[in-house]
């Protein structure tokens, strides 16, 4: 915080209004607004482009360098050298744990991996062809009918407990979501594997054949986690934070959140990229693509481009693209027509007029949609993988909120260009 002001004129009002300016450790500074509800007046700022709607130590991005930060460490570094159950302990605590720390926090998690036998029957009232998504939000969300023991938010034993079930249980739902929607049997979780393994355990063994983890998948997929582990205030985290400031219990917020990433225009995008890959077809076809994106009377957009605060490369997409290429290689998919198209779409957009003054670079979407293909997870399990992921900063940024003293609920404001008051028209008069 600062002792800068800014000084605010209002026409119709004879003082001036004196804001502060607040800096935080890296970043933007923020105008603190609150003094103009007391004048009469609201901000306006849809899409919330320049509102910072708290104030967090959990993660930093300066978008226009393409760097990204969890708890101060670059992701370039912890993607090389961690794993994602430390990122989830550092998420939470704000530190590295101890060689000591690690392991009681990964006996924690290896703890809670199995998720009630009741919930066994409760996929079953979901079609089969349910989108996994909506089956994660239904599931989340039902797990606060099940761990009655531990959802009073103001106890900080209670909403840590809450954090590590969840870590723990998220995999093994998704892997459930999928045996469900393919009509295999429910796979527990093997603890002795490491979390990455026994994601893929859960979601690729049957109980007819014996499974070997890969290291190289195994890898892959933790560094998928770790790179989608967090990412400040984007809509999904803002949404969780928003139900979390009513009192809601975490899964019901975490649920809440898992709706928000599911939309295309955030976590649904790295299916959106399969799918328009697909659509390309082929390599010949991308400049009638590239027209079509540029064409502002077209709808069509190019999908992991773009994003609302990297106006750089995606640091977690130089990443990606390095595992993309492992995996492939692993998987002998190195001539992967997705790849090809993938490769030259990236080069004709990143010297393409039209994306450069818009500083629309690849985001981590577009990498990991083709590594999780080459992996053998289905398009529709993309987003799940995500939420499954992502599931750790949301509980964070709950948890963050919900112990900082005097949280409020959130309530923004309106412009409203609706209709003034007017009398109710009796039915036959209308
Ligand atoms: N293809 C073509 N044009 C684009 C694209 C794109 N992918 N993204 C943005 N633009 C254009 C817009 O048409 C707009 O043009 P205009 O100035 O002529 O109106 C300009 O760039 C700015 O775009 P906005 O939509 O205003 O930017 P915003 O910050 O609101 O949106 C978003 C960011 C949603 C990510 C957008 O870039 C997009 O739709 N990308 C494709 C979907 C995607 O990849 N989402 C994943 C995000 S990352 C994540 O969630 C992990």
């Amino acid at each position: 915080m600062s002792d800068k002001k800014v000084l605010l004129e209002i026409p119709n009002l004879d003082e001036k209004v004196e804001l502060s300016i607040h800096s935080g450790t890296l970043g933007q500074e923020v105008v603190d607004i609150a003094p103009l509800a007391k004048k009469g007046l609201f901000t306006f700022d849809p899409g919330f482009v320049a509102t910072a709607s708290c104030e967090s130590k959990i993660t930093f991005i300066d978008g226009e360098n393409g760097i990204l930060l969890y708890r101060g460490y670059p992701i370039e570094q912890l993607a090389e050298k961690s794993d994602y159950l430390e990122v989830c302990y550092l998420l939470m605590n704000g530190e590295l744990p101890s060689p000591e720390q690690k392991q009681k926090f990964t006996r924690q998690i290896l703890n809670h991996t199995m998720v009630h036998e009741q919930i066994h029957k409760f996929f079953t009232g979901f079609r089969r062809d349910a989108h996994p998504m909506s089956v994660m939000v239904g599931t989340v969300g039902a797990l606060s009918s099940f761990y009655h023991d531990a959802l009073d938010i103001t106890q900080p034993e209670h909403r840590e407990i809450a954090a590590l079930r969840l870590i723990a249980k998220m995999p093994t739902l998704a892997a459930m979501c999928y045996k469900y929607y393919i009509g295999q049997p429910f796979t527990y979780p093997q603890n002795d594997l490491s979390y990455s393994e026994n994601f893929l355990y859960m979601m690729f063994s049957v109980p007819s054949e014996k499974w070997q983890p890969n290291p190289v998948l195994a890898k892959a997929m933790d560094r998928i986690f770790i790179l989608h582990a967090d990412h400040e205030q984007n809509a999904s985290t803002s949404t969780v934070r928003l139900a979390g400031s009513s009192g809601a219990n975490p899964f019901a917020c975490i649920a809440s959140g898992i709706a928000a990433l599911w939309g295309p225009a955030h976590g649904g995008a790295n299916e959106a990229v399969l799918d328009m890959l697909m659509e390309i077809g082929d390599v010949k076809n991308i400049p009638k693509y590239i027209e079509k994106a540029r064409d502002r009377n077209d709808p069509f957009r190019l999908m992991g481009f773009g994003h609302r605060v990297y106006k750089n490369y995606d640091p977690r997409a130089k990443v990606m693209r390095e595992t993309c290429h492992e995996v492939l290689k692993e998987v002998g998919k190195t001539n992967d027509p997705l790849l090809e198209i993938a490769l030259e779409l990236e080069r004709y957009a990143l010297e393409d007029e039209y994306f450069i003054e818009k500083k629309l670079y690849p985001n981590v979407d577009f990498y990991s949609g083709i590594t999780l293909n080459a992996i053998g997870i289905p398009v529709n399990m993309f987003t799940v993988i995500f939420a499954l992921a992502r599931a750790v900063g949301w509980v964070t940024h709950w948890n963050e909120m919900v112990s900082t003293p005097g949280f409020r609920i959130g309530r923004p404001r309106q412009l409203y260009t609706g209709h003034d008051q007017r009398d109710y028209i009796d039915e036959n008069n209308r």
